[in-house]
């Protein structure tokens, strides 16, 4: 097994310096940085064989649509859906969840119906159902949370009702960290003939995803938080619903026969991918993937486990530093403020000692709603982040604390 130092060596940028320091990059709920052969992938498309997909008999086609459907592939098998016809690129997870908004409102969704969502979820997956229930008239339900920031499944199973069309939730709160228990969700919703939906940000990048054991109806994630590039993404739907309901953007590749009086649409998962697609991102997403297996999953939730514990203990001792989300299930994200010092101070001055943390909502108001706070400071960990770089952390803390209090 590769030890962290070498993993560390895969990924350029992890040997920066910022301000001189060294960098310490805890910002990986909002993007993670890539491997070199990420990098080489997305590269090589443009080097050696760039070629519209799925539109020429030319060899650099050809080859081009022959990547971009063996990343399919690849895709597929990582988060082990059935077949690849359920597996439609995107560009990431917020065009994934609108996608599904509008396309599963278009087709089930009525006046007077509604929709579940948890009061955990990131705007992403709160305005795109909001949206489409201005547009249908529907209504959202929101699944309370606790103290410890966790849904009270109790509230959840009574939200469940005729009415309910479909229910949405994260796999893992972005603001605070909190896995969220997908087993009862989902097997409570399937009781009620009711379909769900993932939204997997938080979830892909620690490799935590299995759909035949997961049995969602639909799951979406973003290429940029597995380690892959920017601009691609997934929408996973399972074959019966995504049969059903229409395409959610017109255009090239995605027809069948067009006339004026009608167009007939093409075979899954082909329906829902309109224009060119970022067939490069596609492939730097499948060499992601790759290398995400080649470190192992399992090694990935031990290193990321031991980080969680570490950073608990760390930040649990600093007087004055309150943590949000204290859920014993939690991706390694902490969500912190420290007494009478603005999030926006903290991390401007983490910053300039090379610390990179995410300040203010999280695009998640409704979680700093219920804390009636503001915004926090957030450090989001991933298996290349070290014990080291946790230390770093809580004495730039503390020195925030001296320069401000
Ligand atoms: N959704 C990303 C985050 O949590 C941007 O930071």
């Amino acid at each position: 097994m590769k030890n962290v130092t070498d993993i560390r060596a895969d990924f350029p940028i992890l040997s920066r310096k910022v301000y001189g320091k060294p960098l310490v990059y805890f910002d990986n709920g909002a993007t993670t940085q890539k491997p070199q052969c990420v990098l080489d992938a997305v590269d090589k498309v443009y080097k050696e064989y760039n070629g519209n997909i799925h539109r020429g008999v030319h060899y650099l086609s050809d080859m081009s649509s022959e990547a971009y459907e063996a990343a399919r592939e690849n895709v597929r098998s990582f988060i082990n859906a059935e077949k690849r016809e359920e597996v439609v690129f995107t560009s990431g997870t917020t065009g994934s969840i609108n996608g599904i908004a509008f396309s599963y409102g278009e087709r089930y969704v009525k006046a007077g119906d509604e929709i579940i969502l948890s009061r955990l979820e990131h705007h992403a997956n709160i305005v795109p159902w909001q949206m489409m229930c201005e547009r249908k008239g529907a209504v959202l339900r929101v699944i309370p949370i606790n103290e410890k920031g966790e849904i009270v499944l109790d509230e959840y199973y009574k939200l469940l009702s005729p009415r309910t069309r479909l229910v949405s939730v994260a796999q893992a709160s972005n603001a605070l960290g909190t896995i969220l228990p997908l087993n009862e969700i989902i097997s409570a919703a399937h009781s009620a003939n009711v379909p769900v939906l993932i939204d997997g940000a938080q979830g892909i990048q620690h490799g935590i995803v299995d759909l035949k054991e997961m049995d969602c109806d639909f799951y979406a994630f973003s290429g940029h938080k597995i380690y892959g590039p920017n601009g691609i993404g997934v929408l996973y739907g399972k074959e019966k619903w995504l049969a059903e309901i229409p395409p959610f953007q017109g255009g090239g590749d995605m027809v069948d026969k067009v006339t004026f009086e009608k167009t007939t649409y093409n075979e899954l998962p082909f329906k829902f991918e309109a224009g060119t697609m970022n067939y490069p991102a596609a492939v730097g997403l499948a060499s992601a993937i790759d290398y995400v297996l080649s470190i192992g999953r399992d090694y990935i939730a031990s290193l990321e486990n031991e980080l969680l514990s570490y950073a608990n203990e760390r930040l649990a001792a600093i007087k004055d530093l309150t943590i949000y989300g204290r859920s014993e299930h939690k991706i390694p994200t902490f969500s912190f403020h420290i007494k009478d010092i603005h999030q926006y101070d903290t991390g401007m001055i983490l910053d300039k000692m090379g610390i990179a943390v995410r300040t203010g909502t999280h695009c998640a108001q409704p979680v700093m709603d219920h804390y009636g706070i503001d915004g926090t400071v957030r450090a989001s960990l991933c298996f290349y982040n070290t014990k080291d770089e946790i230390d770093a952390l809580a004495d730039g803390i503390e020195k925030v604390k001296t320069m401000l209090v």
